[in-house]
């Protein structure tokens, strides 16, 4: 494997020293190969908001695997997950699975440049959308962590399709359209950034993105990738009561299972084939074991409390972070939106991937060894979001906070 691994982030290769081997997992925790165990913060970048091998997720998963792993035809469980998605989105009248979030995002974009029958995209520095051709300029996650604002092998007519915005900078995204307004199929954005790093809209910076998008024949795509679910039932459009276009959806829909999703009003979808002239298929989407373990994630999540349970332990969490830091005189600071977070080594507040790459990653790559050495599993990137899930509990967020206090003096 190209670097000991199937996906570039888990080499270690931005903090230094040897990945870890997970040999199981259970709830909060991991064990490697070696027997350690470690309270995770990385849930598996993201989808498992509920722990790992949840009971009634791991059920609904053994009763589906004897049912078959693939049919190639519909199945109930699509429409179940379907309309759990619809009815927790309003802007979402008709939804698409598919095998992973890079496939959704892509089709989004697609989508959006049928409806309008325009090529140019605008794509704010820092978001992350997967890695599709076009996408992969400027974006955050493993591109930032190895210093690849974009990779080789992304043709230049290709890049040439994508405007780069400035996050939180709505007149970065005035200037383009002012130019070329008329090209633009579509603004796509993480609503709530997690791939520079958690960075939250500022104040009117969604509803501007929304008006500007309006009035110029655009749509406006959130890649909910990341927050849809985890924000709230409704991710972030919901949080922040703003509406796109076009919804993408990945990670918590799946349970742990390879899954991404895409959904917009039954106009938009109509453009999709076979309703539509929009090519997309994939031979494993709507696979019956991911719609199991996503069907059973989002019911249990859907229990009264969940939400505000992850508020607390993540606010817990950040408060306390935040006061050793005040303590031990730390040059950094915490973004924290929901249950999602970074702590970025820097003093500067973190509104944009500029302010974000200002960040001491030796410092971070210190901290993360630390935290590893005593048990503690964060992403191993200054530019990742921890995520908090519902498996936590009080007096593990107690003891992860010891450590980091220890770790930071
Ligand atoms: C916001 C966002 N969009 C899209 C993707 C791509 O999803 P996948 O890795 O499932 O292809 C990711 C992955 O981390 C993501 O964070």
């Amino acid at each position: 494997m190209p670097g000991g691994v199937n996906s570039p982030v888990r080499s270690f290769n931005a903090v230094g020293g040897t990945p870890v081997f997970i040999s199981r997992a259970q709830g909060s925790r991991v064990w490697d190969v070696d027997g350690n165990a470690y309270i995770d913060y990385m849930a598996s970048w993201g989808p498992l908001i509920l722990g790992h091998a949840d009971p009634e997720v791991v059920d609904a998963v053994r009763k589906a695997v004897a049912r078959g792993t693939s049919y190639g035809a519909p199945c109930e469980a699509e429409v179940e997950l379907a309309t759990i998605v619809t009815e927790a989105f309003p802007s979402v009248d008709v939804v698409r699975m598919t095998s992973s979030g890079t496939e959704a995002t892509m089709s989004a974009v697609r989508l959006a440049r049928a409806c309008t029958d325009r090529d140019l995209i605008v794509k704010f520095e820092g978001c992350y959308h997967g890695h599709a051709d076009y996408l992969l300029v400027k974006a955050g996650s493993g591109a930032t962590t190895f210093g690849q604002p974009s990779s080789p092998g992304v043709p230049k007519v290709f890049a040439d399709c994508t405007l780069l915005a400035k996050y939180n900078d709505l007149g970065s995204v005035e200037k383009l359209f002012d130019e070329l307004g008329e090209k633009i199929a579509c603004v796509i954005l993480e609503p709530v950034a997690g791939n520079m790093g958690v960075v939250a809209p500022t104040d009117g910076f969604l509803r501007g993105l929304r008006d500007i998008t309006r009035s110029s024949g655009a749509l406006l795509v959130f890649d909910e990738v990341i927050t849809g679910f985890r924000l709230s039932p409704g991710g972030a459009q919901e949080l922040y009561g703003v509406a796109p276009d076009i919804t993408c959806l990945g990670k918590i829909i799946g349970g742990g299972l390879p899954v991404g999703a895409y959904g917009a009003s039954r106009e938009i979808m109509s453009m999709v084939a076979p309703a539509g002239p929009m090519y997309q298929a994939g031979t494993l989407s709507g696979n019956p074991l991911a719609m199991a373990a996503g069907i059973a994630t989002l019911r249990k999540l859907h229990n009264p409390g969940s939400y505000e349970k992850l508020e607390d332990l993540a606010s817990q969490l950040v408060d306390g972070l935040r006061d050793i830091i005040k303590s031990a005189g730390v040059s950094a600071t915490v973004n924290r939106v929901g249950s999602m977070f970074t702590l970025f080594f820097t003093d500067r507040s973190v509104v944009d991937y500029d302010a974000a790459l200002n960040s001491d990653t030796n410092l971070f790559s210190r901290f993360f060894g630390r935290l590893l050495e005593n048990g503690i599993m964060f992403p191993p990137s200054q530019f990742e979001s921890v995520f908090v899930s519902l498996s936590h509990t009080e007096s593990e967020i107690s003891s992860t906070l010891d450590v980091m206090k220890k770790a930071l003096e």
